[in-house]
């Protein structure tokens, strides 16, 4: 049976309001995103999963909808979409929506409706609720947002509450409605409809809640972490990973199953690793659901032996884990690897070898870094209701959890050249997010003709995936310390009789080791000036990953 071309893809993460802008306003838009598609097929990427571009007051840079069925006019048109999903293809790629199925804007024509009196018939579509006292004065139970304090919110026009699991404009759909099962189905098959390949499912273990409203319990936990959400002493039992959204993930997964040509579904589940892995029903729900301990995993042998084997082991055939290393919402990876494109270019090497799907986030290929934005300045929601917090406590918190929470830092600018603008917007125009003043090589042009740059060896290593079925499908089986002498971690990857092996060298300094493919032929190295593969013994360069072709 052929494989399923998304388990032997490579995603891209295009950011619209960033990545480029082609009509001069300062933001991104659709027709910027046309212009670089031969970027990206040249690049060797196999898909392109879209933040949201759909109507928005943009509050949460359109993860706050208020039409899923048209395009916010600062982007283009549902034609111009329709046109980018036709060319994306054209160029040999496929195209991932992203679709925010647990909650809208206030500003969704439903939630006007439902929130302007209690008999609306539109009233259910949301979830309503009586507070514990008249006039606003307690909310209806304890359930904290999934962002920190309680996620409900009182309506003075009708006396009751509304609950929302991210931010105070972003109301919670009634999952339990079916009307609005009904409907937000037909909104998948409305983009299926158009060739839309993939949906990334955002916050998708928040779409039901209990259903008699218990009280979430109490958990000895205060701060949330990469893989559980659960803060201020609260588990969130009650309001995530409900059995029915695993229920829902399954009529979700039969939607798209009916389509031809093998569309899929990757899900945002802020949860531990198997409560995430729930959701993909034993192969009948979610295809894939993002795995984000990666994001802060140390860049050491040791842990990245672990992390290879734990993912492969948790996600066995027909699962398959996925490799993140940055997105919209978390600090981009080479910040956290002091900005050392050395090691930026190792994790790449361990990302797009191990068995899995990489998603890369734009920039990521260039080694873009955070560009600090003070809270006062930011323009992401998070940080905006957070107003009240003064600069030095985010600062504390920066410092404490090894990131920024404010989230604009992620989101600048694609940097294409070394312009002011970067070449993401005509000079002279301001940008949506600045760009930094001295970009330091981290751009496109710069790196497009280097061979020995960041951006070659992403190239080099996505096209040695695509061209080697064994690394873009094989099966994955370590390679133990023993075989090659520590502290090298490296595996084997096979398919269609196809077997190669992968070394990584996570340190600073170089490495012989004893060679578990001798007289294999080298497929590709981080290091571009690497002639061969070596023989009974092979010399690594510090922070360097290579391919063999084992036989
Ligand atoms: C997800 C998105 C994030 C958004 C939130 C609410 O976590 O990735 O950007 O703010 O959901 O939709």
């Amino acid at each position: 049976m052929p494989v399923p071309w998304w388990r032997q893809t490579v995603v891209y993460q295009i950011y619209p309001r960033s990545f480029r802008d082609a009509n001069g306003d300062g933001i991104g838009d659709l027709d910027g995103i046309l212009e670089k598609l031969p970027y990206l097929a040249d690049l060797g990427v196999g898909a392109i999963w879209f933040s949201p571009f759909y109507d928005s007051p943009q509050r949460d840079v359109g993860y706050d909808i208020r039409d899923y069925r048209s395009i916010a006019p600062e982007y283009g048109d549902l034609a111009k979409a329709e046109r980018l999903i036709d060319e994306v293809h054209r160029h040999g790629m496929k195209v991932v929506m992203d679709m925010v199925m647990n909650h809208t804007s206030d500003q969704h024509p439903w939630f006007v409706e439902s929130r302007s009196s209690r008999d609306n018939p539109k009233r259910d579509w949301y979830v309503w609720r009586d507070g514990r006292k008249p006039g606003g004065k307690a909310p209806p139970n304890n359930w904290n947002a999934m962002i920190g304090g309680s996620g409900w919110h009182h309506d003075a026009r009708t006396d009751q509450w509304y609950w929302t699991q991210f931010l105070p404009f972003q109301p919670d759909l009634n999952y339990r409605n079916p009307a609005v099962r009904a409907e937000m189905l037909d909104t998948v098959r409305f983009w299926l409809d158009r060739g839309v390949d993939g949906f990334r499912l955002d916050i998708v273990n928040a779409l039901f809640e209990d259903a008699e409203f218990r009280d979430n319990p109490f958990a000895w936990k205060l701060i949330p972490s990469d893989d559980d959400p659960r803060m201020l002493f609260q588990g969130s039992d009650r309001t995530l990973n409900h059995p029915d959204t695993l229920e829902f993930m399954k009529e979700l997964r039969a939607v798209i199953d009916a389509y031809p040509g093998d569309r899929f579904l990757v899900g945002e589940v802020n949860a531990p690793i198997e409560k995430a892995r729930a959701h993909c029903c034993d192969g009948k729900g979610l295809n894939l659901v993002f795995l984000f301990r990666s994001l802060k995993a140390r860049l050491d042998p040791a842990t990245i032996r672990r992390l290879v084997s734990e993912y492969d082991g948790m996600f066995p055939d027909p699962l398959l884990p996925t490799w993140v290393f940055g997105n919209h919402d978390r600090a981009r990876r080479i910040s956290r690897l002091g900005g050392d494109v050395a090691k930026a270019k190792l994790n790449a090497a361990w990302q797009l070898t191990a068995r899995g799907v990489p998603f890369l986030y734009y920039g990521e290929e260039i080694g873009m870094v955070q560009v600090p934005i003070p809270a006062r300045d930011s323009q992401d929601a998070l940080v905006q209701n957070l107003a009240w917090v003064p600069q030095f406590v985010f600062d504390a918190i920066r410092s404490w959890m090894g990131e920024s929470i404010n989230r604009d830092e992620c989101r600048t600018p694609m940097q294409w050249d070394a312009t002011a603008n970067a070449g993401f917007c005509p000079e002279g125009v301001r940008p949506w997010l600045p760009t930094p003043g001295d970009k330091d090589g981290r751009t496109v042009a710069d790196q497009a003709g280097d061979p020995g740059s960041l951006l070659s060896c992403y190239r080099r290593f996505l096209h040695a995936r695509r061209d080697h079925p064994a690394l873009g499908r094989g099966d994955l089986r370590m390679i133990e310390a023993a075989e090659t002498g520590e502290p090298v971690v490296g595996w084997r990857r096979s398919a269609d009789g196809e077997t190669v092996a992968v070394l990584l060298n996570a340190t600073g300094r170089s490495r012989k080791v004893r060679n578990p493919a001798p007289g294999g032929s080298l497929i590709v190295s981080t290091d571009v000036d690497r002639k061969d593969a070596g023989d009974a013994e092979l010399v690594l360069a510090p922070w360097e990953g290579l391919v063999i072709g084992a036989s």
